[in-house]
């Protein structure tokens, strides 16, 4: 089993170049399932989830040439496309739920495993079911698998989503695009992920627009394109660095971003004290000694992300006086804080809320990752200890960071794989 060796106490000076967004990615991949034209992607990250996802179109009968080394693909999935996704590669990435709406969309028909539960929450698709039943489908949930089909293939409808969903919104937009008729999305997501997708479908000969807040409309099409699409660069993994800057006192920049994308992380991380520059393409982050504490809470976009509470929770140990963060958006998503607790920080989780004390300095210890930005946070508190930390069960980690250790390396951190 692989580990991470940390030996901390540098500060991080130097530039990071942000990798292509995994929660792009993921649906984009999926969505060309729709086509039966070329589809050439670039900027793919390389990570765990992404090789999975090539796993499960190769598994429906997809003809993908992955050129990791350029990190960019060609997908022909114009014959021969099988619609069963299984479990064996459903329930390591949830995200394999997304072929479920481009199959009923193209064949009429799917059984789809249901993805299952994972560290951070019961992870329910029954949003994206009811939805998808509005366009036609009739499904049966039997032995762990969607059984669904749509005799009538798919009828475009107004739909407003019970609560705001990354995946359910994700999987509605690819439905509808071939369904008959216009389809209206009310209450979507907004994350910038979801916009690339837009993109990458309007370039696939789809008709995509934003209609209104958190609205899209989508008139179903019959044919489409070969398409060419570069993915946008990754916002979590950028804000990631960015709080590492922060957190060593160093002096780093961020490469290869689109600061306005992640205007609330660099509010946030300005108003507790960090020094943030953003110019075009790039941000330069200085850590400072006095991190101010904060109240805050995740939210869908633009508000903070729950994908970067784990990481600003290490900073807010750091922080001079108490903090709290509310977790919002998923139900369990404070398994960081017992291991960092475990490092000498002082936090207390209460229901949905944890109260984090500052002033802390972190001590070395063997630790345990549990999900992907978890397994995160405890590098980044690591990198502050005197003496050698080990993280153990980093599988979590390669799914979603791109290499990570050589990217810390080049601006000074000692870290290194051991098996
Ligand atoms: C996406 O997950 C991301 N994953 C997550 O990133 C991210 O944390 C999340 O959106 C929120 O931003 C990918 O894009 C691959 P949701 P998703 O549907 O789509 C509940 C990471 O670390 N819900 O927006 O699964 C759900 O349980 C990952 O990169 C239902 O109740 O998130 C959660 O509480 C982790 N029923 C809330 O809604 C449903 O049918 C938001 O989930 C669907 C969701």
């Amino acid at each position: 089993m692989e580990k991470l060796e940390v030996i901390g106490v540098k500060k991080l000076k130097g530039n990071i170049k942000i990798s292509g967004s995994k929660n792009s990615s993921l649906p984009i991949l999926a969505a060309t399932l729709l086509s039966d034209k070329k589809v050439h992607i670039i900027n793919l990250p390389k990570v765990k989830d992404i090789e999975t996802m090539i796993l499960l179109l190769r598994s429906l009968g997809s003809k993908v040439k992955f050129n990791k080394k350029k990190k960019l693909i060609n997908i022909d999935n114009s014959k021969n496309i099988k619609t069963f996704a299984s479990y064996s590669l459903v329930k390591t990435m949830r995200a394999g739920i997304l072929v479920l709406g481009p199959l009923l969309a193209r064949f009429w028909k799917a059984k789809v495993s249901l993805p299952g539960g994972c560290a951070i929450g019961a992870r329910p698709v029954d949003i994206h079911l009811k939805a998808l039943s509005k366009l036609g489908v009739k499904y049966k949930i039997k032995n762990g698998y969607i059984h669904a089909n749509a005799p009538k293939g798919l009828i475009g409808n107004i739909i407003k989503f019970s609560k705001i969903s990354v995946g359910a919104t994700e999987n509605l937009i690819i439905a509808s695009s071939l369904a008959k008729g216009k389809t209206i999305l009310k209450n979507c997501a907004i994350e910038p992920e979801i916009k690339d997708l837009i993109n990458c479908l309007r370039k696939m000969g789809c008709n995509i627009k934003w209609s209104g807040k958190r609205t899209i409309t989508i008139i179903g099409v019959k044919k489409l394109l070969d398409v060419k699409y570069k993915v946008m660069f990754d916002r979590i993994e950028a804000g990631t660095y960015m709080i590492a800057s922060a957190l060593t006192g160093g002096n780093m920049k961020i490469t290869n971003i689109v600061p306005k994308i992640i205007n609330t992380e660099i509010n946030i991380l300005k108003k507790i004290g960090v020094k943030v520059i953003a110019k075009e393409n790039t941000i330069r982050v200085f850590g400072t000694k006095k991190i101010k504490s904060i109240k805050l809470k995740t939210s869908p976009y633009p508000g903070f992300p729950t994908d970067l509470q784990a990481q600003l929770m290490v900073l807010l140990c750091k922080a001079d006086g108490r903090s709290e963060i509310s977790e919002e958006i998923f139900e369990n998503r404070f398994m960081h804080a017992p291991e960092l607790n475990r490092m000498g920080a002082k936090i207390r989780i209460s229901g949905n809320r944890a109260i984090i004390e500052g002033n802390i300095n972190f001590k070395a210890a063997e630790l345990m990752a549990t999900d992907l930005r978890a397994s995160v946070s405890l590098i980044l508190a690591a990198l502050t200890t005197k003496g050698k930390s080990v993280l153990n069960r980093i599988y979590h980690l390669d799914r979603g960071y791109e290499y990570i250790e050589r990217k810390l390396r080049k601006v000074g951190a000692r870290i290194k794989r051991t098996s």
